[in-house]
C-alpha cells in the first residue's frame, strides 16, 4: 500500500488503526462499535479525516503544538536536504542544525546560554530535575534535593515528572512516586484560596510558606508554567511572578519555568515568561519548537548552571551524565530552526497578539449570553472558558456536559479542547489554542461554533 491513498485503502487503515493502535489518553470500549478518528491531511489551519470531513482546528494538532500550521513546505523541505546530508550523530558530538538553532534560540532568551536537546517536553523536564539533584550533590552536600512544583500544573508523563503533576487524575495508579517533590498551591483568582485584595503576591506567599515548611536549604528548584496549560488555562494574577523570583533569590532556589506549551510564541512573545518580566534558570520547551514537523525539546539554562558541571574535569562523575539518543537527530532542530524563520518574516508574534485579543473579546461576549460560562482566561492564543452550573457557587458545570460541547462543536467541523482527566471535579475548562496564522474569520468561527453548541447543550 502506498501512501497515496485510494477510499478502499482508506477503509483499511481505518481498520488497522481500529484493530491496532492504542490511542492516547483514550478509553476504547467505544472503538468496539465505531471507528476511531483517523487524520489523513492537514493544510493551514484545516483538517480533513479519513471520511473526508474537513474540521477548522482550534487547539493545534490537540495539544497547542502545530504553531505555524499543516502544510509547511519550506520546513519539509529542509527536513529533506538536512536527512540526506546528515541525518544523525550522538549529541556528544554537535551537528549544524543543532548549533544554528541554539544560536538563533539563545538570541532571543537574553541571560541564557546553553541548550540540551532531547525528544520531549517530559524529557526536558526530566533532564532539569537530574541537574537539579546533580547540583545538589555536588554543590550543597546532598542539600537543596528537593524541587517543588504546583497544585494544577502538568510537566510530563514519565514517572518522575508524574512526581511533579499537580493534576492528581494523571498521576492516579502509576504511583508510587520517588521522593523529593513538594507540591505548592496554584494561583488561580477565579478558584480563590485566600480572601484578600493582593491576590498575586499571596499566591506568592504560599509557595514561600511550603519552603519554611520543608526548610530552605532543602530545596533546590521550582517549576512553574507561565500560563498553567492543561490544568485549566490559568494565567497568574498581577503580582504573583515578582514576587515568586523574588522567593526564589531569597532562598537560592533554581526557577524552572516550562515553556513546552507558552514556548515559541503561543502568548505572543518568544516564551511566555517574558510576559512577566522574570529571569528564570531553567526554561523547557518541546511542542511548538518545531511545530510537530519533527520530535525536538531543548533545556535551556545559563551559563552560571553550565559551569557548575565542569568545575572539576578530573571528577570522572563531574559532568551532566545524561544521554538522549534522539537528541542527535538533525531533523529537530533543522525544522526548528525554519519554524523560527516563519514566525519572523510572517509576524506571527504581532499576529498572536492581535487574535488573542480578539478571542478574548468573543468569549468575553459569551460569557454575557451564557451564564454557563463562569470565567473566560487567556493570554494570546492561549484561552480558557471555565464552565459552572452556577456563577454564584461556582460549581463545575457537569463533566459530560463539557464534553458535550466539544462533541458538538466536532460536529460543526470545529475542534476545540477541554481539561481532560486532569483535576477530579474541576475538568470543567474549555481550550483554545489555534495556530498562530488563525485569521479574524477563524477566531469568529470558533466560537460562533462555541455559542452554537452551549445553547444547545445547556439551553
Ligand atoms: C506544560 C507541559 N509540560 C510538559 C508536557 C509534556 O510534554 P510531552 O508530552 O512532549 O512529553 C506537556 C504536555 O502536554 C505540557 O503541557
Amino acid at each position: 500500500m502506498t501512501l497515496d491513498l485510494t477510499q478502499n485503502d482508506i477503509s483499511a487503515v481505518v481498520a488497522a488503526d481500529r484493530n491496532h493502535v492504542w490511542h492516547h489518553l483514550s478509553q476504547h470500549k467505544p472503538y468496539e462499535t465505531m471507528d476511531p478518528r483517523v487524520f489523513v491531511e492537514g493544510k493551514g489551519m484545516r483538517l480533513w479525516d479519513a471520511t473526508g470531513k474537513e474540521y477548522l482546528d482550534g487547539v493545534s494538532g490537540g495539544v497547542w503544538t502545530v504553531n505555524v500550521g499543516y502544510g509547511r513546505e519550506s520546513i519539509a523541505n529542509a527536513v529533506r536536504d538536512q536527512l540526506i546530508k546528515l541525518n544523525y550523530y550522538a549529541g556528544a558530538a554537535g551537528t549544524v542544525p543543532g548549533a544554528v538553532f541554539a544560536q538563533q534560540l539563545i538570541d532571543k532568551m537574553p541571560g541564557l546560554s546553553r541548550v540540551y536537546y532531547s525528544n520531549s517536553g517530559s524529557e526536558a523536564n526530566e533532564k532539569v530535575y537530574k541537574m537539579v539533584r546533580q547540583i545538589a550533590a555536588r554543590q550543597h552536600g546532598g542539600r537543596k534535593w528537593k524541587i517543588l512544583y504546583r497544585d494544577r500544573d502538568y510537566h510530563g508523563t514519565t514517572i518522575g515528572t508524574l512526581a511533579t503533576s499537580g493534576q492528581d487524575q494523571r498521576a492516579m495508579q502509576y504511583g508510587p512516586y520517588p521522593d523529593g517533590f513538594v507540591r505548592v498551591p496554584h494561583c488561580l483568582e477565579y478558584r480563590a484560596q485566600w480572601d484578600v485584595a493582593n491576590y498575586g503576591e499571596r499566591a506568592a506567599d504560599a509557595i514561600e510558606e511550603v519552603i519554611l515548611r520543608e526548610g530552605p536549604d532543602t530545596i533546590g528548584a521550582l517549576v512553574l508554567e507561565p500560563v498553567t496549560a492543561g490544568g485549566g488555562v490559568i494565567t497568574p494574577p498581577d503580582g504573583y511572578w515578582p514576587r515568586v523570583q523574588e522567593i526564589c533569590r531569597k532562598y537560592d532556589i533554581l526557577l524552572h519555568i516550562d515553556e513546552v506549551v507558552c514556548g515559541l510564541g503561543r502568548t505572543g512573545t518568544w516564551f511566555g515568561y517574558q510576559n512577566y518580566g522574570i529571569q528564570p534558570d531553567f526554561v523547557t520547551m518541546a511542542k511548538g519548537v518545531a511545530s510537530g514537523y519533527a520530535a525536538i525539546s531543548c533545556t535551556v539554562t545559563t551559563e552560571r548552571v553550565f559551569e557548575m558541571f565542569k568545575d572539576d574535569a578530573a571528577d570522572p562523575m563531574g559532568y551532566f551524565r545524561d544521554i538522549s539518543t534522539f537528541g542527535g537527530c538533525t531533523a529537530g532542530p533543522v525544522a526548528a530552526i525554519e519554524n523560527m524563520r516563519i514566525i519572523e518574516d510572517e509576524g506571527l508574534l504581532e499576529n498572536t497578539l492581535a487574535m488573542g485579543n480578539r478571542l478574548m473579546d468573543n468569549l468575553t461576549t459569551l460569557m454575557d449570553r451564557h451564564a454557563v460560562v463562569g470565567d473566560v482566561r487567556g493570554r494570546g492564543l492561549f484561552c480558557g472558558a471555565e464552565l459552572v452550573a452556577d456563577r454564584k457557587t461556582k460549581e463545575p458545570a457537569d463533566e459530560k456536559k463539557v464534553q458535550a460541547v466539544v462533541a458538538d462543536c466536532l460536529s460543526q467541523g470545529v475542534i476545540i479542547g477541554a481539561t481532560n482527566r486532569s483535576l477530579p471535579g474541576l475538568n470543567n475548562t474549555l481550550c483554545l489554542s489555534p495556530a498562530l496564522i488563525a485569521r479574524p474569520d477563524d477566531i469568529d468561527r470558533i466560537t460562533t461554533a462555541i455559542d452554537g453548541a452551549l445553547t444547545r447543550v445547556f439551553g
